[in-house]
């Protein structure tokens, strides 16, 4: 779970590929290396932590050469440290390697390696692919690096430099991703779209077992038997500053603010207005699939899963097709029965997350027919499914999903709506009010960001704790269980979520002034209930943050001061945090916005590194 990139051409590689480098952080940044060669000498710098560190090691002494492979390590082979950070090298130092993905026979090519002469000075898996192109470098590097790639198992891609064949870089991949950037005089390589949009809006998208030989004026993609393939070019959608901060102190934050222009992104040529016919492009479905389908079954990893679970509601209730969700690590050891009609819908943002990418191919086995709702153009999960529902959310950087999060729901939401178009299985009037509010959603979410002050007024009166609750029935549980997953990931406070139906069953024993609660109490069907699990929450001293809509009269401000104490405060919250009123299946698209707001601020006035949590990677293509 890395980010590879690499640059030919006639300006200072260690530059270019430190910039893209910056754009792969979220993949993993406990160290980072690049290596470059000049006048035929190869050069490879190191650092540990993150990119900040090779900045300052770069402003210090300058890495020159035209030519350049950069690497930034999330550790799985070896701890992170200077001898485990990439690049690897060969025993003679000519072959640099960067690697994502993981060599699952590594040990045995080692210890065989080992035996024929080779030193190893890493426990890294990579350091094998440097080691076997020098056994088979007979002066083509092309040739050594297809030999090499031909003895492992596992998932790579792989960028390849050599002094002696200073004017080429190779790269090749089996299961994971790798773009070829195309220049005019240069060109680049690189892990994801991202890293290089800011040097050029075009790329090759590289397939399993392709490898390219790249130069400064060409790129030849073969197989991995040297039959030449050709390759339209990929214009990347987003423009050249998509990827930047735009002015927003954190990712997190600005990605938050971007919501209401990525849901217009998302709808534009899918559903115009209410009374119109929602429409879906390259999704892989017939109609007749659509009316067959007996089961849907959604699955994902974290934030993704959350979408899932609110997907669950709505085929259920909307579509009126029996749905279920279940974690992609639990759904492949769970080894469901799927009987015949069975649709498995995989969530991804990255589409590269290999617990999902496992049980969409179980689940392909299996026999479901299996469609994907994701981020990332041309991903591995995008390119294994049946079918795609891009969410058309632009590039996430910040670790913590959050538009990811709202698109995937919005996309979710959609698919159940045609669906039920499709089956006739909800009658039009519920329909033309459901579009309605998915429409007014980007309007909504623009009313929540401008009370962010008030946000922050709330986050102010709580960041100290060290607990949280946050409860909530129905459709908006999954949007609870994606708020304390938020706060968890980005501010460290132990934060769990609970359907508040629970309450008595257990969770009702934590209950203290120490810990603070966030409730979803959204009317609808649950709202009486959600009320009277406040008012037991307030008899046991615990102070509340109700979420609720405009005009809710019934549980108002109390004003309390929450130095004071919480059992004073006569039933109702500590705290209200309003959001436009909206149909209840549409709710989780603008719930999740003030719950994500609520984590960041707290992170932030706990002085945290929002946009890269500790131990978390943005990709987790590992296991
Ligand atoms: O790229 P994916 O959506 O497949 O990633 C799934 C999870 O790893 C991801 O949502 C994770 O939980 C995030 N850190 C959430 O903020």
């Amino acid at each position: 779970m890395c980010g590879i990139v690499g640059y030919i051409g006639s300006r200072q590689a260690s530059s270019i590929c430190f910039a893209g480098l910056r754009r792969l952080e979220y993949r993993g940044y406990d160290s980072a290396g690049i290596a470059v060669i000049k006048d035929g000498e190869l050069t490879v710098r190191k650092v540990i932590g993150n990119l900040n560190n090779m900045e300052d090691s770069l402003e210090n002494k300058p890495l020159e050469g035209a030519i350049g492979i950069g690497h930034t390590r999330w550790a799985t082979h070896g701890k992170p440290s200077v001898e485990n950070s990439h690049p690897h090298l060969s025993c003679d130092g000519k072959i640099a390697v960067v690697h994502n993905g993981i060599i699952e026979n590594y040990q045995e090519l080692r210890k065989q390696l080992t035996e024929e002469g080779h030193a190893f000075k890493s426990q890294t898996d990579t350091e094998t692919v440097a080691h076997l192109v020098e056994k088979y470098y007979n002066g083509d590097l092309r040739e050594a690096l297809i030999k090499a790639v031909k003895d492992l198992h596992g998932a790579f891609a792989i960028g390849c430099i050599c002094s002696d064949s200073p004017s080429e870089l190779l790269a090749v991949r089996r299961f994971s991703p790798l773009v070829v950037g195309i220049g005019e005089t240069e060109n680049y390589i690189a892990s994801d779209m991202g890293a290089i949009r800011a040097e050029t809006d075009k790329v090759y998208v590289i397939d399993d077992d392709e490898i390219c030989k790249i130069t400064s004026a060409g790129i030849e993609i073969t197989d991995l038997d040297s039959n030449p393939l050709t390759r339209e070019p990929y214009e990347i959608p987003w423009p050249a500053d998509a990827a930047q901060k735009g002015g927003y102190k954190k990712f997190m934050l600005k990605e938050i603010h971007e919501q209401p222009d990525a849901i217009h992104a998302c709808l534009a040529g899918r559903l115009s207005a209410a009374d119109k016919p929602i429409t879906f492009e390259n999704i892989g479905l017939t109609e007749d699939d659509i009316k067959g389908f007996k089961k849907v079954i959604f699955t994902a990893c974290g934030t993704a899963m959350h979408a899932g679970h609110v997907g669950r509601f709505v085929m259920d209730k909307v579509a009126k097709i029996p749905a279920e969700s279940d974690l992609a690590a639990e759904l492949q050891q769970r080894d469901p029965v799927v009987l015949e009609n069975t649709l498995c819908i995989v969530v991804s943002q990255s589409g590269e997350t290999a617990d999902t990418l496992e049980a969409l191919r179980a689940m392909k086995k299996k026999g479901a027919k299996v469609i994907s709702v994701i981020n990332v153009v041309d991903s591995s999960i995008a390119r294994e499914s049946d079918g795609v529902a891009y969410i058309q959310a632009g590039p996430e950087i910040s670790v913590a999903s959050t538009k990811a999060f709202t698109l995937q729901v919005v996309t979710i939401q959609l698919l159940a709506l045609y669906f039920a178009e499709v089956r006739q299985s909800c009658d039009t009037a519920e329909l033309t009010r459901l579009k309605a509010a998915i429409l007014k959603t980007p309007d909504d979410i623009k009313k929540i960001l401008d009370r962010e002050d008030d946000i922050i007024e709330v986050a102010k009166k709580f960041y100290k704790m060290p607990n949280a609750l946050y409860l909530a029935r129905g459709i908006n549980l999954p949007s609870a269980m994606e708020g304390s997953l938020k706060l968890k990931e980005i501010s460290y406070i132990h934060a769990e979520a609970y359907s508040a139906g629970e309450m008595k069953h257990g969770p009702i024993a934590l209950v203290c002034p120490e810990i603070f609660i966030v409730a979803v109490v959204c009317q609808g069907p649950t709202y009486d209930e959600m009320i009277g699990n406040i008012m037991e929450i307030k008899a046991r001293s615990g102070p509340v943050i109700a979420i609720s809509y405009d005009g809710d009269e019934k549980i108002p401000l109390t004003g309390a001061d929450p130095d004071a104490d919480p059992s004073d405060i006569a039933g109702g919250p500590n705290e209200m945090i309003y959001v436009p009123r909206t149909e209840e299946y549409v709710s989780p698209i603008t719930i999740g916005v003030p719950l994500q707001l609520l984590a960041y601020h707290i992170a932030d006035l706990r002085g945290e590194d929002i946009d890269q949590p500790r131990n978390l990677a943005k990709t987790v293509t590992v296991k």
